[in-house]
């Protein structure tokens, strides 16, 4: 009997001595890579749910994996019967609501105010060009969740939504939750999480139906964490009392006079404009992110004259 492979939910039958990953995509399972099944990219990440033993022992270039979470790229059927049951992190688009309802905010004309400007064709990133383009010029809101990551694209001249993506955050062979991803950062180098974050991110970029380097801004909320995490910040802090991003302690030092964080596109392995600005929004404090400020724009708190709260029922709750 034939080994059973069951991926993201679809049936097929493996040799013994085929790769896992060339068994995924023959059954049309896209598996994210960036570096031709070599090792590098990390993207690949499969968590297997049963036969583990049937696959070949981690190589080398697993070493940053724990549990049951395998690089597609790297392992082998080693068996010639029993049953693999395992899914890629990326597990299919997610329905994502368009539209909130009953938002103070929700009807009234949002008044744009990119950081990205045109005199003609120059692109200008404060007053400074950064490049030369007659098209259109977009940005995209990057919400970074412990669980999920949603990404929109817009028109920054016309405040046009043209494309929405989201995924599972593949950083979930960290651990599940904000506490083991800290944990994970602060005991691998390399930045894996961010790495593997970022070639995600890139998949879902290209996929969008535009120029990826007309792409001039991104703004990133999250929470702490998962927004420090994608600024390659030191998260050592957030995971112990009393809880402070780095950002947090270098403002209260006097080092920095916001939590925000600003980054190139280049610099954070993203295929949008090199020069593009990348932009997270400031935190609240602790554990209360980014995610929470702009929780605070959509509905308007600053206008609020009632004692309201705002709950965040998400991966960690806030
Ligand atoms: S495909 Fe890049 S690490 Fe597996």
């Amino acid at each position: 009997m034939p080994v059973l492979l069951t991926i993201n939910g679809i049936q097929t039958q493996v040799r013994e001595g085929s790769l896992l990953f060339d068994q995924a995509e023959r059954v049309g399972v896209r598996v994210p890579t960036s570096c031709q099944k070599s090792g590098k990219c990390k993207e690949c990440v499969v968590e297997v749910n049963g036969g583990m033993e049937l696959l070949s022992p981690p190589t080398e270039a697993e070493r940053h994996l724990k549990g049951n979470f395998r690089l597609a790229c790297q392992c082998r059927i080693i068996a010639d019967q029993g049953q693999i049951r395992c899914h890629t992190m990326r597990r299919g688009q997610m329905h994502i609501e368009r539209h909130a309802l009953g938002l103070p905010t929700s009807g009234k004309p949002i008044p744009l105010d990119p950081c990205v400007s045109r005199d003609g064709d120059r692109i200008l990133i404060d007053g400074m060009e950064i490049d030369r383009c007659g098209g259109p010029i977009h940005g995209i809101a990057l919400d970074l969740g412990t669980t999920t990551v949603v990404l929109r694209l817009f028109d920054l001249e016309t405040g046009e939504m043209i494309a929405d993506a989201s995924f599972e955050n593949p950083q979930r062979f960290g651990g599940s939750d904000v506490m083991s991803r800290i944990r994970y950062d602060t005991e691998h180098g390399g930045k894996l999480l961010m790495r593997t974050l970022a070639g995600y991110l890139s998949h879902a970029i290209e996929a969008f139906p535009v120029d990826p380097r007309s792409i001039y801004e991104v703004v990133v909320v999250g929470n702490s964490t998962m927004r420090d995490l994608f600024f390659r910040q030191n998260v050592y802090s957030i995971g112990q009392h009393p809880y402070r991003s780095i950002t947090e302690i270098e403002m209260m030092q006097g080092k920095r006079s916001s939590t925000s964080l600003s980054d190139t596109g280049r610099r954070c392995l993203l295929p949008i404009h090199p020069r593009a600005r990348v932009w997270g929004a400031p935190i609240i404090s602790g554990h209360v992110g980014a995610d929470a400020a702009a929780c605070m724009l959509a509905v308007d708190l600053a206008h609020e004259q009632r004692l309201v709260a705002i709950m965040d029922i998400g991966t960690n709750t806030e």
